[in-house]
């Protein structure tokens, strides 16, 4: 028998996910899919990022039902609580208390630079909503410290986050120069040939959470009708030729990338194997619905035991809080911090 790895020398990796709107493709595909797997080669750890959600003004009974769903979800999609360690991130109020510490190590400058900072505060002005929270503004911090507190070595994120994931190292850095090696330098490991999983209606937006267009986005948990109607309507191109060129024809392209990403295939030589519009439409719609049947099933059985969900959710805390306790302690004694508290 081969003997496990000790979980000291394995990679650490660590993801968050936020608690707000549906799980879509476009999650699943390009995320969660990873994520399953990486839980059987690296430690690893992946929360619902509550506290990040809050960052914009939420509705609490949805909050909850959001944080719920996604830990479902997150179940669902295969993550397995005894193998990795899967957690709601305010049940783990360690995160909050190093988010402090590294909010006086951030500079106001590096947050004002931040160009999902600008994008969200520039669009919520734009709205006549002119509150900006100042959490907006510090999202980032607390963001280093749920990635610190674990010392994570790799965090999987799309390329939206590699400037956060930038941010965390220099902050993490700046710390061991000022109070003594206490951080490990995490690493963004953002997919080199992400799953470009674009809206069907609108194929140069990406498939997102918010989208206006339900035809576009495809949720998870569709049931199997909808989800063929979905495919079958999605936007192409008069052309009549299948090609993967997402400039010229991003429908199609859109959908052999979708089907490439289910099968495990290359979209552009998928392209050779069709020369119209309507099978590939199928084919693609009937690869998402096997992949994604084992899910919904899953999910089934979940929804049936409630109380199966909340032992998970409590011992994901527990597990958390373990590591993070230890990590804060270590943070605040090289600070300075008197001991005892
Ligand atoms: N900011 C990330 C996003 O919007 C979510 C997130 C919060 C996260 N904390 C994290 C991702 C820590 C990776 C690691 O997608």
């Amino acid at each position: 028998m081969i003997a496990a790895v000790p979980s000291s020398f394995m990679t650490r990796v660590l993801s968050g996910i936020q608690p707000t709107g549906d799980i879509h493709l476009g999650n699943f595909l390009g995320a969660l899919r990873q994520w399953a797997i990486d839980q059987h080669l690296h430690d690893s750890f992946y929360c619902a990022v509550d506290l990040h959600a809050v960052t914009v003004q939420q509705d609490p009974v949805e909050l909850r039902s959001k944080t719920l769903e996604t830990m479902a979800t997150l179940v669902s999609v295969g993550l397995d609580p005894e193998v990795c360690t899967l957690f709601v991130q305010s049940h783990v109020p360690y995160h909050t208390e190093l988010s402090w510490l590294l909010e006086c190590t951030v500079s106001f400058g590096e947050l004002r630079r931040m160009t999902q900072f600008k994008d969200k505060s520039a669009k919520q002005g734009d709205g006549g909503q002119e509150h900006v929270s100042a959490g907006l503004f510090t999202y980032p911090a607390l963001m280093a410290a749920d990635i610190l507190i674990y010392d994570a070595d790799r965090v999987p994120v799309g390329d939206d986050q590699r400037q956060h994931l930038e941010l965390t190292r220099d902050v993490a850095e700046r710390f061991n120069s000022r109070y003594g090696q206490t951080f490990v330098l995490p690493e963004a490991a953002i997919p080199k040939i992400a799953a470009r999983v674009m809206d069907l209606q609108e194929p140069t937006n990406k498939m997102s959470k918010s989208s206006e267009s339900p035809m576009g986005t495809v949720g998870i948990f569709e049931d199997t009708n909808s989800i063929a109607k979905k495919f079958k309507r999605a936007i192409t191109d008069s052309e009549n030729q299948v090609r993967f060129d997402f400039d010229a024809k991003p429908g199609v392209s859109n959908l052999l990338s979708i089907l490439g990403a289910a099968t495990d295939r290359d979209p552009a030589s998928l392209a050779d194997e069709y020369d119209q519009y309507g099978p590939l439409k199928n084919d693609t719609a009937e690869a998402i619905i096997d992949a994604l049947e084992p899910v919904q099933n899953r999910r089934a059985e979940l929804l049936a035991d409630p109380a199966e969900l909340d032992r998970i959710i409590a011992r994901g805390a527990e597990k958390a809080s373990e590591v993070a306790a230890i990590t804060v302690q270590r943070a605040k004694d090289a600070m300075g911090f008197l001991p005892g508290g």
